[in-house]
């Protein structure tokens, strides 16, 4: 049985969709963020906190437990340098719970949802695993601080991990029953697409002055569909012994700015943008690229979803939340 932290959410609900299909499931959630909706049927739901030592203990008593994915954390670069101290506790002290508890439980697997944040400012165009990590804003520093917690815990308890660091989640399910939705929204596809339903007035560009071709921020967009697929496979190499740590990007290889994003959302969707240019947005570094080769080399996996099929899938999801 695998414990889905956080499975309520956008990337963990898309994953868990993929694994009850293979496995049994259970989803710890407290729904500050995600939604019970989102969670396949076939899945157990518990709501509760990762935090929560009491709920962690009667999960790890209840179920044989084989491995821990962790999709709960709070990943809004701009919310991080208002309030880092919300990104302290739920990201970094209640991982530690978690990470303690399941260790006292002998449960020796985890997968780490972390980010390209990590990198901070990068000092190459396209980044591997081994380009340096420093941070700009609090989100990718409490998420680097698991990565050495996680590090420390292999060497010490001989605990077996995989980090999996995403560049820029996007897309839905393409069932369309499933998709991204996040309350208040800032994600950058979304407030495009919403937009161009009618939902918003604008779009805000943030930022038109970054060192880049057209002078907006480049992100190297994955499909949330490829995300999951790492996941199962990175879960099989931890389970079957094939790896005990290791850490991989997960990422298209291919950087669009956000100008060229929503050019290509004005394509899809046949309608036109009003758009808005305004200053930048704290902790937001100009280009984040990556190179996805290790998890290739590794696990044979790589990303087989473009930019057009990201914006088509999310396209659908939008446009049936709006009948709702
Ligand atoms: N942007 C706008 N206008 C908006 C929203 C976003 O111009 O209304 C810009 C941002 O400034 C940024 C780009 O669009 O340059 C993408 O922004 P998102 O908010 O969609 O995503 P981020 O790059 O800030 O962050 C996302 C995840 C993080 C993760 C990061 C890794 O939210 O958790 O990708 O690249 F760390």
């Amino acid at each position: 049985m695998i414990l889905v932290v956080g499975g309520a959410g956008y990337i963990g609900s898309h994953l868990v969709k993929e694994l009850v299909k293979t496995k049994e499931v259970v989803v710890l959630d407290n729904l500050s963020t995600g939604f019970e909706t989102l969670i396949d049927k076939k899945a157990i739901f518990i709501r509760g906190d990762l935090g929560d030592p009491n709920i962690l203990n009667k999960i790890f008593s209840q179920y044989k437990i084989d491995a821990v994915m962790h999709f709960a954390a709070n990943s809004l670069v701009g919310e991080s340098v208002q309030d880092p101290y919300k990104y302290y506790q739920n990201n970094v002290s209640a991982t530690l719970t978690l990470l303690n508890t399941m260790l006292k439980h002998d449960v020796q697997n985890f997968i780490f949802s972390s980010t390209a944040a990590t990198y901070g400012i990068p000092d190459v165009d396209i980044i591997t695993e081994e380009t340096n990590t420093h941070p700009i804003n609090p989100y990718g520093r409490s998420k680097l601080m698991i990565e050495h917690i996680l590090e420390d815990f292999s060497n010490a308890y001989s605990l077996n991990y995989i980090v999996l660091r995403y560049f820029n989640a996007a897309g839905a399910h393409s069932s369309a029953q499933i998709g991204e939705s996040h309350n208040p929204e800032t994600h950058l596809i979304p407030i495009i697409l919403q937009h161009l339903l009618g939902e918003r007035d604008a779009i805000s560009v943030f930022g038109t002055d970054y060192n880049t071709p057209d002078g907006t921020c480049i992100r190297d967009y994955i499909h949330v569909t490829d995300l999951a697929s790492a996941h199962i496979l990175a879960l099989q190499a931890l389970l079957t012994g094939k790896i005990n740590t290791s850490v991989f990007n997960l990422g298209n290889g291919t950087g669009y700015s956000v100008k060229e994003v929503i050019e290509t959302c004005e394509e899809i969707t046949g309608v036109n943008a009003n758009i808005i240019h305004t200053d930048r947005r704290a902790g937001d570094p100009a280009r984040l690229v990556a190179s996805s080769n290790k998890i290739y080399q590794e696990l044979g996996w790589k990303a087989e979803l473009d930019l057009q099929s990201i914006i088509a899938s999310a396209w659908e999801w939008h446009k049936k939340q709006l009948k709702k």
